[in-house]
């Protein structure tokens, strides 16, 4: 007989899990700068509708494709399309998702390290030494992220931590590494809000943050909002699909979605509001807005009060919010092995684990570290430069977008209504109009809007 497949032991364990992949670097370093480079206001304003009109619909689809099918990536589009229009053809959405898996995380972890480094210097006082010298800080940096040998040490490092929790399994592993990393997470973010509410810029960043001056966006700036809310809510990829084929039959799809869509908008505001009260507490040019996490903000954290454990404590919450998102990121990749070639978890994880630890140091060493793989560029765009940034550009701007289209497409056009209504009721009682509204807006409102970035990026728009 078949193993049982393992489950969360309860609501709150799927939702901290989810959550917790969802809540990354996503919401901690990538929003709050381009955020800032869009000018605020109008960008987040269009980044909530996103969430709420495309992110919070895929977030249902993903869950229900995994949950109704009890399999990874590749084996819920096998066991759900079977008998139907495309038939196996659709099992190649699930196998864009678990290359996309293996090729976020080989970089993702390599920024990930950074965070350990980070932590050690604060709490060591050098980084306290190095803030008082913005100059040295970002030589600093700049000598960090080119030597080969440290970028590939703590992307080890990252790797090594997040396949020790991985290898232990849904529930002694994932699920009780979310339940201690995510209450700690939550309680350190609300302790640098309320901090921030003291400081001298906090009035600035809100009217920053929430006055929207709409001729302030571009156009591109729009579709880096849609294409952004893929990546925060780890969405087009299959990492919501395979948590939820562990969760329960007895918990509402739609609750936990929306719950989960909620926490990871409110971390990334946080994020927000945290840098830039700070920021504009000081009259402080912000030279490279993709650095500000590790070049700007240790140099404000130690103009303030407490400077040496504020930033301690910051880093640490970016690293535990960082390991829940590659747990994620390493299970999609890991549950494929285990069901479809059949090996059981620990080759699984391990041998995936090692394989993606062995192709991130092509990204580690492409920071500046190796000459030939940090300048090619297949792109073309200075964004796009080194192993690093050709493997981002090409995640973000196409394959999950594309994974996200076609799973809403799956969901919408292919599952019957019937199939999708029974699994979205069940655990959460008749659903009413808002089956309806949902069914809208993942059938045409969604492959609306995420085939209008496809195509802007077929036509070139600039858009990173
Ligand atoms: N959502 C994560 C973040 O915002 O950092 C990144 C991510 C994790 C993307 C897992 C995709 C994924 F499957």
């Amino acid at each position: 007989m078949a193993k049982e497949r393992a489950q969360w032991t309860g609501r709150l364990g799927f939702v901290l899990a989810a959550a917790g992949s969802a809540i990354g670097l996503g919401n901690l370093w990538k929003f709050p700068y381009i955020t800032y480079e869009n000018n605020g206001g109008a960008f987040v304003l269009v980044y909530l509708g996103a969430i709420a009109l495309v992110g919070v619909p895929i977030m249902v689809a993903e869950i229900v494709l995994g949950r109704r099918s009890q399999k990874n990536a590749v084996g819920a589009f096998r066991v759900l399309a079977q008998g139907k229009a495309g038939g196996q053809l659709w099992r190649g959405v699930g196998f864009l998702g678990v290359m996309t898996g293996f090729v976020i995380l080989s970089y993702y972890s390599v920024i990930a390290g950074w965070t350990i480094r980070y932590i050690l210097m604060a709490v060591s006082g050098e980084l306290g030494g190095l803030a008082h010298h913005p100059a040295d800080l970002q030589a600093f940096f700049g000598e960090f992220l080119s030597n080969p040998y440290q970028q590939i040490l703590f992307h080890s490092l990252f790797m090594g931590a997040t396949i020790g929790i991985v290898y232990f399994g849904v529930g002694r592993g994932i699920e009780r590494a979310a339940k201690l990393l995510m209450p700690v997470l939550l309680t350190i973010l609300a302790m640098l809000v309320i901090y921030s509410f003291w400081t001298p810029g906090f009035g600035e960043a809100m009217r920053f943050l929430f006055r929207p001056n709409f001729s302030e966006l571009s156009a591109s700036g729009v579709l880096e909002a849609l294409g952004h809310s893929f990546f925060t809510l780890s969405l087009g990829m299959g990492a919501m699909l395979t948590y939820g084929s562990y969760m329960r039959k007895r918990d509402s799809i739609p609750r936990a979605a929306l719950t989960i869509c909620a926490l990871d908008t409110i971390i990334a505001i946080s994020a927000c509001i945290i840098m830039f009260s700070i920021i504009f507490s000081f009259d402080f040019e912000v030279t490279k807005s993709s650095t500000i996490l590790f070049t700007t903000l240790p140099v404000v954290f130690f103009q303030l009060p407490g400077g040496a454990f504020v930033s301690a404590l910051f880093y640490v919450l970016v690293a535990f919010a960082a390991l829940t998102s590659t747990i994620s990121l390493l299970e999609v990749v890991s549950s494929y092995a285990i069901d479809e070639l059949g090996w059981p978890r620990r080759r699984a994880t391990l041998t995936m684990g090692a394989a993606i630890l062995a192709f991130g140091t092509l990204s580690a060493v492409s920071m500046g570290g190796n000459a030939a793989l940090s300048n090619i560029n297949f792109i073309g765009r200075p964004s796009t430069a080194g192993v690093f940034g050709t493997l981002d550009y090409l995640a973000s701007n196409w394959f999950l977008p594309v994974g996200g289209l076609l799973i809403a497409l799956f969901t919408g056009w292919i599952l019957s209504r019937d199939e999708t209504r029974e699994e979205l009721e069940e655990g959460n009682g008749p659903l009413g109009w808002k089956f309806s509204l949902w069914r809208f807006l993942i059938r045409v409102a969604a492959p609306a809007a995420v085939g209008a970035i496809i195509v802007s990026v077929i036509l070139g728009a600039e858009y990173q």
